[in-house]
C-alpha cells in the first residue's frame, strides 16, 4: 500500500504493514530530488528533507514532495534556545511534514518547547502532530568524536541519558543507531517510534557512518523506521536498490 508508512502513528493497528523505508532526499536540487521521489515513490514509505536540500530548494521542496502524496520527514535537527525551536517548529509544521528532528542535547526545556509548539500547531491548523523525532549521537560519532567535545561517557551511555531525557520531555520518537535499538528498547515505553540510519546493505560502502547495521537486522532489532541514503540515490538504478531492501525486509 503507498505511503501507508505514515498510519504507523495514526493508527497503530496497521504498524505490522508500513513500509519503514524512509528515502533521505540528500541531493543538492529541486530537479534532483523530485526525479529521484518519482522514481521510487511507489517502494519507499516517506522521504527526509534535509539541510542540504532544504537551504537549496527551500520550502518549496517540502511542498512539491507532499503533492506526490508522500509523506516527508524534515530533517533539520533544530538546537538553539527553546523559544526559537519552538517557533522553527511552528513554521515547520504549517508545510503540514510528518515528522520532523530536534537535538537532545539541546536540552529538556528546548524539547518541552518543540512538543508542545508541535501540538499547539497542529491543533489549531486542523493538522495531525508530527512525530518530533529527539536525535541522541550521530551515526558518524564515535568515542573519540564524543571525547573531542569534552564529553567523557562512552557511546551507549551517552545515548541512554539523551533518550531518557527526551521521554521526559514528552517527545514520542528518536532518531538513533541501529546498534543501540534493543538496549533502548529495554527502558522505553512501547509507544516511542525508533528511527534509525546508519543503514548498510553490505553491497555498498560504509561511507563516514560507523555504526550500521544491515535494514533486516536493524527491523528485527525493534527499528519502526529505517533512514537510508547512499545505498539508495547513489545506486545505478535507486528504485531497483529501494526494491531489494524492501524485500529483504518483507
Ligand atoms: O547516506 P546515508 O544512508 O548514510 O544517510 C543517512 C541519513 O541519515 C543522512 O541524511 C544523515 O544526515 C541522516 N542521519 C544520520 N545520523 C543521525 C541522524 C540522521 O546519518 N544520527
Amino acid at each position: 500500500m503507498r505511503f501507508s508508512g505514515i498510519c504507523v502513528y495514526l493508527c497503530p493497528s496497521v504498524a505490522d504493514k508500513k513500509n519503514p523505508i524512509i528515502a533521505a532526499l540528500d541531493v543538492p536540487t529541486a530537479e534532483q530530488a523530485l526525479k529521484l521521489a518519482q522514481q521510487i515513490a511507489p517502494v519507499v514509505g516517506a522521504f527526509k528533507i534535509g539541510s542540504e536540500l532544504f537551504t537549496a530548494a527551500g520550502p518549496d521542496i517540502v511542498k512539491k514532495i507532499r503533492a506526490l502524496g508522500a509523506a516527508v520527514f524534515l530533517d533539520l535537527k533544530f538546537h538553539d534556545i527553546p523559544n526559537t525551536v519552538a517557533k522553527s517548529v511552528a513554521s515547520a509544521m504549517r508545510l503540514n511534514v510528518q515528522m520532523l528532528t530536534v537535538h537532545t542535547s539541546g536540552g529538556l526545556e528546548m524539547m518541552r518547547a518543540a512538543e508542545e509548539s508541535a501540538q499547539q500547531t497542529a491543533n489549531q491548523a486542523g493538522l495531525n502532530t508530527p512525530l518530533i523525532l529527539g536525535v541522541t549521537v550521530l551515526t558518524s560519532s564515535d568515542s573519540r568524536t564524543l571525547a573531542e567535545i569534552g564529553c567523557d561517557q562512552n557511546i551507549g551511555a551517552q545515548v541512554e541519558r539523551l533518550a531518557t531525557l527526551a521521554a521526559k520531555a514528552g517527545l514520542r520518537g528518536l532518531v538513533c543507531s541501529p546498534l543501540e535499538i534493543a538496549d533502548l528498547r529495554q527502558f522505553l515505553l512501547s509507544h516511542i517510534q525508533l528511527v534509525t540510519p546508519g543503514i548498510r546493505t553490505g553491497a555498498e560502502k560504509s561511507d563516514d557512518q560507523k555504526r550500521t547495521l544491515t535494514p533486516r537486522e536493524a527491523i528485527q532489532a525493534g527499528a519502526n523506521w529505517l533512514v537510508i541514503g547512499r545505498p539508495i540515490y547513489a545506486a545505478e538504478n535507486p528504485r531497483t536498490a529501494a526494491e531489494k531492501i524492501l524485500e529483504s525486509i518483507s
